[in-house]
C-alpha cells in the first residue's frame, strides 16, 4: 500500500471502461475511488465530497475537460492554489499555448494516453506530495504573518504605554485611513501597508522625552526640533525590517506638506507617497477632535472646515475631500479604539 493511500481520488471520464480500469488500479493500492461520468457530476462531487485529487479526461460528453477545469478553478480557491491538484488526461496532445493556459490556472499535471499503471501511480503520488507541501507552506506563511502582526501590535502598545494619547490616536487613525485608501483606488495589499503605517506612524515618539511629548503649552523651537525627529527615528527603526521597507517610507513622509513646506525634506505634491498624504489628513483630524487635558476637542464640522482651509497648502485637496465625504456618510469606524486588529 502506498503512503498516501486513503486519499480520495476523483476520476472524471465519459468512458465507463476507463473508469472501471481506474477504479481497479487505485483501489488495489488503497485509494478511495470516486467516479464522475460527466462535467456536471464532477462539479457536484468536488463540492460535496471534497476529493484530495482530481483526474480529468480532456474530452467529456457534456463539456470539455478544459471547461470543467476552468469552472472548478473559478469555484475552488484550493484548485487555483494547487492545494487540490488536478491532472488532465488526454488522448491527444494539447498545443503548448493550451498547456500554458491550463498550468497558469493551477493545473498540476498533464498525462498523455495511453499511460502505464506505474506511470499513473507515480504522477498521483507526486501530485499529492506537492499539494501537501503547498498546504504546509500556506499554513506556515499564515503563522508568520500572524506573528508579524502580533509583534507590530506589541510595538504600538509600547508607544501607548509611554503616551496613552499617542497610542489611542494611532488606533483611531488606523481605522479611518483604510476607508479613504480604498476609496482612492488602493488595492488590498496597499491598504494593509497603509494600515501598518497608520498604526506605526508615530512610533519614533518613543525616543522623544516625555517632558516634550506631554507639554501642554506651545513647544520652544529646540523642543519642536526634537519632536520633529520622530519621523526619522520611526523610519530608521522600521526600515530595518524587510517587510516594512515601504511602510517606513510612509512613516518618514507623514509630516510633509502638499506645498513643500513640511518636514523632514520639503517634498511636495505627488513626491509625497499617497499613503503619507492620507495619514497626514486623518492624523490632523484626529488630533483636532481629540480631547486633551488642557483643551476640549473640536467638533467634526469645525475640524473638517480646518482641513479644507489647509487643503492645497498642508494637505492634498483630493484626500481632504474624500475623507470629508467618508465622515459625512458615516462610513468611518469608532474613533475611540485602542489597538484594533490589523
Ligand atoms: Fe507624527
Amino acid at each position: 500500500m502506498l503512503p498516501h493511500a486513503k486519499k480520495r481520488v476523483l476520476w472524471v471520464d465519459d468512458d465507463p471502461s476507463q473508469l472501471l480500469v481506474g477504479q481497479s488500479i487505485l483501489e488495489r493500492v488503497g485509494y478511495t475511488f470516486l467516479a464522475a461520468p460527466d462535467g456536471q457530476e464532477a462539479l457536484r462531487i468536488v463540492a460535496e465530497k471534497k476529493p484530495d485529487l482530481i483526474l480529468l479526461d480532456y474530452s467529456l460528453g457534456d463539456m470539455t475537460g478544459k471547461e470543467v477545469f476552468d469552472l472548478l478553478a473559478l469555484q475552488h480557491e484550493n484548485i487555483r492554489t494547487g492545494c487540490l491538484p488536478v491532472a488532465m488526461l488526454t488522448g491527444r496532445g494539447a498545443t503548448p499555448a493550451e498547456q500554458r493556459a491550463l498550468f497558469s490556472n493551477g493545473l498540476a499535471a498533464y498525462l498523455l494516453k495511453p499511460f502505464s499503471e506505474p506511470e499513473l501511480l507515480n504522477v498521483i503520488e507526486n501530485m499529492i506530495l506537492m499539494s501537501e507541501v503547498r498546504a504546509t507552506n500556506r499554513l506556515l506563511n499564515q503563522e508568520l504573518e500572524d506573528t508579524y502582526s502580533s509583534i507590530l501590535l506589541a510595538l504600538a502598545s509600547l508607544l501607548s504605554a509611554k503616551d496613552n494619547y499617542t497610542g489611542e490616536h494611532s488606533g483611531a487613525v488606523l481605522n479611518f485611513v483604510a476607508e479613504v485608501g480604498m476609496r482612492l483606488g488602493m488595492e488590498e495589499g496597499s491598504v494593509y501597508d497603509l494600515k501598518l503605517a497608520a498604526l506605526l506612524h508615530d512610533i519614533g515618539k518613543i525616543g522623544v522625552p516625555e517632558a516634550i511629548l506631554r507639554k501642554p503649552s506651545r513647544l520652544e523651537d529646540w523642543e519642536k526640533a526634537i519632536m520633529d525627529q520622530h519621523v526619522v527615528r520611526g523610519y530608521e527603526a522600521l526600515k530595518k525590517l524587510p517587510r516594512l521597507k515601504r511602510v517606513s517610507e510612509f512613516v518618514l513622509r507623514h509630516h510633509e506638506w502638499w506645498d513643500g513646506r513640511g518636514y523632514p525634506d520639503n517634498l511636495a505634491g505627488d513626491q509625497i507617497p499617497l499613503e503619507a498624504r492620507i495619514i497626514a489628513v486623518v492624523d490632523a483630524y484626529d488630533a483636532m477632535t481629540s480631547d486633551r487635558p488642557y483643551r476640549k476637542g473640536l467638533s467634526q464640522e469645525i475640524a473638517i472646515d480646518r482641513l479644507r482651509e489647509a487643503a492645497g497648502t498642508q494637505f492634498d485637496p483630493q484626500v481632504v475631500e474624500c475623507f470629508a465625504n467618508c465622515l459625512h456618510e458615516g462610513l468611518l469606524g469608532d474613533r475611540n479604539v485602542n489597538l484594533p486588529e490589523l
